[in-house]
């Protein structure tokens, strides 16, 4: 199945439940516009462009379990489930990109409320279905840049499990090796929450693609001794001059790949490019609880002492002067990096260049 789908027969949201994999596939069943925001939340679904299909489908939730009697009503409880959709995680831009499009569709559209739902719908379905498609068309451009032999660094999450499907940058390593050429991939673990050790690990092990995974400060090791020949990791929202925030460690990465002349790429679809913020240091970047640091174990007890405590900010900022390139949709960009944005999100999404919060 795919990571998040609308399941017609109910009018449920099925995903999977990232918090449980690998030891366990789980399908979470979610009625309401609340479950959703808890979903995203608490990171059962994560990944931006996952997070900004949850987003559309929560409105469609909403939509649907709304007992309004006026279509006025209906569209004011809309907005309220939208509102509160968007505070649930604050820095991938797709998830109020989403929440804007599926509103968006509402614009002059008459009719009944049941008409107003299958819009809704509609719009959730048709965004959820071009992930998949814009996906392919990255993991296409990407691979173009991968040899055989090649060797890959990757941070972070990005595969079917981040998106719909297929994939942002773990989709262009998918794409190599479905192309027959033979890549290795390093995979970060991913501190604090390992979502390189749980789930790209657990996803490169079914695409039968050859990887090791490493502790995240092995990396500048690896790059160092020549080992490594690209550096791939995708994007939660990159600003109009290509600054990216992206996880946490992505930026140390890309410093010891620069210093080793290692090229670098963020894939981000247009959907992940905010116009509306000239530079990274703008982005609003979240800090999670220390606990999701302080919890490790090792050989069964804690690491810190009691009562020490962490910060524990999810992403960071990788300038884009430390990027080779950024891969989306429309191609492989180059700098000056704020042009090309611009015109590539022009072309992929012309109703939606100046996009701003809800
Ligand atoms: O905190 P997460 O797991 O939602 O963070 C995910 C990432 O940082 C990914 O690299 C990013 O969403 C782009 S991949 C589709």
């Amino acid at each position: 199945m795919r990571t998040i789908e609308w399941d017609h027969a109910s009018c449920q949201v099925k995903m999977i439940d990232q918090r449980l994999l690998p030891g366990e596939l789980r399908i979470l069943r979610l009625n309401t516009p609340g479950e959703i925001e808890h979903a995203i939340r608490t990171m059962a679904v994560r990944g931006a462009p996952a997070i900004g299909a949850a987003a559309a489908f929560g409105l469609a939730l909403a939509g649907y379990r709304s007992d309004a009697r006026s279509p006025t009503e209906w569209k004011a409880e809309l907005l309220a489930a939208a509102e509160k959709l968007q505070t649930s995680r604050p820095t991938a831009v797709n998830l109020s990109w989403g929440l804007q499009r599926v509103l968006r569709s509402l614009d002059g559209a008459p009719g009944t409320i049941d008409e107003l739902r299958r819009v809704v719908l509609q719009e959730a379905q048709k965004l959820a279905d071009e992930d998949v498609e814009i996906n392919r068309r990255m993991a296409m451009h990407g691979s173009e840049l991968l040899k055989d032999g090649d060797t890959v660094i990757h941070h972070c999450n990005t595969g079917a499990l981040a998106t719909v499907d297929w994939g942002t940058a773990l989709g262009v390593i998918r794409m190599t090796h479905e192309q027959g050429k033979r890549i290795h991939v390093l995979v970060d673990e991913t501190r604090p929450r390992l979502q390189g050790a749980r789930l790209t690990a657990w996803e490169l092990q079914q695409y039968g693609i050859s990887f090791d995974v490493i502790s995240d400060n092995a990396a500048g090791h690896f790059l160092q001794r020549g080992a490594v020949q690209c550096v791939l990791f995708g994007g939660d929202r990159m600003a109009a001059n290509g600054d990216v925030a992206n996880k946490i460690g992505s930026y140390m990465l890309a410093l010891a790949a620069n210093d080793n002349q290692v090229p670098v790429y963020s894939v981000v679809p247009t959907s992940t490019i905010d116009l509306n913020l000239a530079h990274g240091g703008l982005i609003p970047i979240e800090e999670r609880p220390p606990e999701e640091v302080l919890g490790l174990q090792v050989d069964s007890q804690p690491v810190f002492p009691s009562g020490v405590s962490a910060r524990n900010p999810a992403f960071d900022v990788t300038p884009a002067r430390l990027l080779s390139g950024i891969i989306t949709e429309a191609g492989v960009l180059r700098p000056p990096y704020e042009p090309a944005l611009r015109n590539a999100v022009m072309a992929c999404q012309p109703r939606n260049q100046h996009r701003g919060n809800l």
